[in-house]
């Protein structure tokens, strides 16, 4: 029997499955899920509602509990490239261990810690490129704990940039160079730029659908719920109001609201661009968008005028087969972005025990 994977991102508004069937030449998807998080729960009550949705997820679908891969993100999930000169492997530990007090926002004491070599060092003196992350401790024991009382004891738990990372790998191989992705989920924003077949830069921005919604709520004094409810509406407008002809007032302004929102994201990925033209002389062709914030009406030809570069959402189904019968392609195309995590998360073949 060919190996069998599940993908599961608990994000802050959904719970997301992916199972993928990896064949010897080609993967398909099998089950999918997404099972919306009450908006209104905090603390134990929020825990308990996602342990649940996890027990009956597993159980409705038929899920094999052993064969989960999960991943953590949101801030406290830092990603950094560093460089350190050549040395033997066995310094090299103690090397990253140094620069990782450097670079991360956290002390020591308070992450994992974990890194990887990309590229050594090719010629005599030229430093190793290592990608070092650092997650909080807190945010992993947490995360176990959910799924242990859901009866999950994940095969890996692997960290959600990774997850988007191998995701955009598998399904763009001939389109490494010169690309970024920007994953913008309800409460963080993960940026990634490529460097071929290793991160060039990663990083986990404060920012989502939810600082929208709350913008939205506070301009227009309407509750969170209906802000979110607008939001997911109207969208940005991309004509003049006037011009649109059909545009109400409240269109215009929430449409508004979006865009004065967007501003600091928009500017955090400029400075992310030009600091990889700096450094290696050249430019960023193209963007993708996916998360749950590359479904708001008209954001790419938004973010395609203010970042001057062409912006598509991306659909991490586009390389993976299915059963017609099961899912339709409309579905997959339309619902797709969704699942950018949970997909690159099931992309990691799992010990079939
Ligand atoms: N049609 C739409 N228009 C605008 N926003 C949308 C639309 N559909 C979904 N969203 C927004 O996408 C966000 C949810 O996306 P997603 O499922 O990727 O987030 P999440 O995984 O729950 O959050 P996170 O990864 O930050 O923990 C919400 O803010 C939701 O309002
Ligand atoms: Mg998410």
């Amino acid at each position: 029997m060919a190996p069998v994977s599940v993908g599961l991102e608990v994000g802050t508004t959904a719970v997301k499955m992916v199972e993928l069937v990896h064949g010897k030449k080609d993967l398909k998807v099998t089950k999918l899920a997404r099972v919306e998080i009450q908006p209104e729960l905090e603390d134990n009550d929020r825990k308990s509602a996602i342990v649940k949705i996890l027990k009956n997820l597993t159980r409705d679908y038929g899920v094999n509990p052993r064969r989960v891969i999960s991943g953590v993100g949101g801030e406290s999930v830092v990603v950094r490239r560093i460089l350190v000169p050549p040395m033997p492997e066995k310094e090299l530990v103690q090397a990253v261990r140094w620069q990782a007090e450097e670079h991360l926002p956290y002390s020591l004491d308070e992450v994992y810690l974990d890194f990887q070599v990309f590229g050594r060092g090719r010629t005599k003196g030229e430093e190793t490129s290592v990608i070092l992350v650092g997650v909080k401790k807190e945010t992993i024991d947490n995360h176990l704990d959910i799924l242990k009382k859901a009866g999950i004891i994940p095969q890996m738990l692997d960290v959600n940039p990774f997850a988007l990372f191998n995701m955009f790998e598998f399904s763009h191989p001939h389109e490494l160079e010169d690309i970024a992705l920007v994953e913008m989920g309800h409460s963080t924003t993960c940026l990634l730029i490529f460097e071929g077949a290793s991160p060039f830069l990663v990083r986990n921005l404060n920012f989502g659908g939810l600082h929208i919604s709350r913008a939205i709520a506070g301009n227009l004094g309407v509750d969170y719920s209906k802000a979110n409810q607008l939001k997911e509406e109207h969208g940005l407008m991309t004509e003049e109001p006037q011009a649109a002809g059909v545009s109400s007032d409240i269109a215009a302004q929430i449409s508004d609201q979006i865009k004065k929102c967007m501003r600091d994201l928009i500017n955090e990925i400029l400075h992310s661009l030009d600091y990889y033209s700096s450094q290696k002389g050249k430019k960023i062709k193209k963007i993708f968008i996916s998360g749950g914030g590359a479904y708001v009406n008209n954001i790419s030809e938004f973010l395609s005028g203010a970042l001057g570069l062409p912006v598509e959402r991306d659909n991490p189904f586009a390389r993976i087969g299915y059963n017609p019968r099961r899912f339709s392609p409309d579905y997959l195309e339309k619902e797709g972005s969704f699942f950018a995590v949970g997909s690159g998360l099931a992309l990691r073949k799992v010990a079939q025990i």
